[in-house]
């Protein structure tokens, strides 16, 4: 047990959360099943989760890819954000995760929009792209560290002009920046971060995130006309 008080900024996103959205029973149900399950308490927040809603019906999403399904908190958010003829493509390499998610999102009542494709990232991307898939409005990569950069590129060939793609993780407590972290995702995330200041087919910002999950960050780029 962690008895020491909770961060300041733990307390804030709870109150900006209460004020922000609502906690209904097929989310509260999916984190629950989640951590019943055994799986990592890794999901991205309640603020986090609205939050790629909110930009999933900005950009009007019809379309949306996701890498890494764990439980399928943040596919039911994503899922909830598209109309009813709405395709959400998203990716779990762990059968036991894609096994939890299913019914996770068959609670919520998004399967019918839902595509789960188990498998590792770089395979399924590769699939898509052989079957010349038409291309996806709004990205989400929130798979292994390590592989970022390598997704990131391979996701450009599965989006169009105007395509936006979030990425979690990107700060890891400061991490990214600590010269000692040789940890190969923490290195992964850096190569990430070169590509993104070097890559001319996307405009790009990364922003941090502070609340229940600590302290890291989004990049969040679009893709440029061609
Ligand atoms: N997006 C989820 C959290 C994903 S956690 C949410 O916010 O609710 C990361 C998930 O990616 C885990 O379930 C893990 O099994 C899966 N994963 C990790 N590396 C992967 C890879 N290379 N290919 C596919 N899935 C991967
Ligand atoms: C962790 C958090 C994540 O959002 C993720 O995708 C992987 C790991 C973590 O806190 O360990
Ligand atoms: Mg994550």
């Amino acid at each position: 047990m962690n008895d020491a008080a909770p961060e300041q900024w733990e307390v804030v996103d709870r109150y900006l959360a209460d004020h922000a959205l609502t906690y209904d029973d097929p989310l509260t149900d999916a984190v629950a099943a989640s951590s019943a399950a055994g799986l990592p308490r890794i999901a991205v927040s309640p603020t986090q989760g609205k939050l790629l809603h909110v930009i999933a019906r900005a950009c009007g999403a019809r379309r949306i890819l996701e890498l890494g399904t764990l439980a399928g908190y943040s596919t039911i958010w994503l899922g909830r954000a598209l109309p009813a003829d709405g395709l959400l493509l998203t990716i779990e390499r762990d059968p036991r995760h894609a096994e939890v998610a299913r019914a996770n999102i068959e609670r919520a009542g998004v399967t019918a929009l839902v595509e789960l494709r188990v498998g590792k990232a770089a395979d399924v991307l590769a699939e898509l792209a052989s079957e010349e898939v038409d291309p996806f409005d709004m990205i989400f990569i929130d798979v292994d560290l390590e592989g970022t950069a390598d997704y990131f590129s391979r996701s450009l060939d599965l989006a169009r002009p105007g395509t936006v793609i979030i990425v979690d993780n990107v700060v890891r407590s400061g991490a990214i920046i600590e010269d000692t972290n040789t940890d190969p995702g923490i290195e992964g995330m850096r190569q990430f971060q070169e590509l993104i200041a070097r890559e001319r087919r996307v405009s790009a910002t990364s922003i941090q995130t502070v609340g229940v999950k600590g302290h890291d960050g989004f990049s969040i780029a679009i893709v440029e006309g061609s």
